[in-house]
């Protein structure tokens, strides 16, 4: 996990789940070229520029994933999650996320919308404030804003 403090309106917890760490070389042709430290990078350089600190964390393991929401109740202010495939198939993470109740925002790369069935249905977006699709990786930048905005 690395994290970043800064200004003083508290942490974003900015998680990124499997298969994620291969960004700019996995399927680029969906996903693009820019790299996971990029898209931390410029998650982060946003949430400053909101005066948010920011803690990163990207794991494979869905356990993981949970354990460091659970932690996010009481250190961050809000979450912004690309939850990678888990997103269509984990009742967990969704529970995980609804009992913490922060201000959490659902990211996806591409648009899973246009993409096979299976990546239509999203166990997350009930219990998560906001949903970004499609947007690349500037979804990671819009989630910042909305949560810059609901966190006013
Ligand atoms: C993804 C979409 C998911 O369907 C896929 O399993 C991913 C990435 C995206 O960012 O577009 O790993 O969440």
């Amino acid at each position: 996990m690395t994290s970043s403090t800064a200004p003083d309106r508290g942490t974003l917890l900015i998680l990124n789940g499997p298969n994620l760490n291969m960004l700019g070389t996995r399927e680029p042709g969906i996903y693009g070229s820019a790299t996971l430290s990029d898209v931390e990078v410029l998650t982060t350089a946003a949430a400053k520029a909101a005066g948010f600190s920011v803690s990163c964390l990207q794991s494979n393991h869905e356990g993981v994933l949970i354990d460091a929401i659970h932690a996010a109740r009481g250190t961050a202010v809000g979450i912004i999650i690309n939850a990678g495939a888990y997103t269509h198939t984990s009742v967990a993470l969704r529970d995980a996320i609804a009992a913490v109740e922060l201000p959490t925002v659902e990211v996806h790369i591409s648009n899973v919308h246009k993409r096979e069935e299976f990546r239509h249905h999203s166990y997350l977006s009930a219990v998560c404030s906001v949903v970004i699709v499609g947007a690349g990786v500037h979804g990671y930048e819009l989630a910042v804003s909305a949560l810059d905005k609901a966190l006013a």
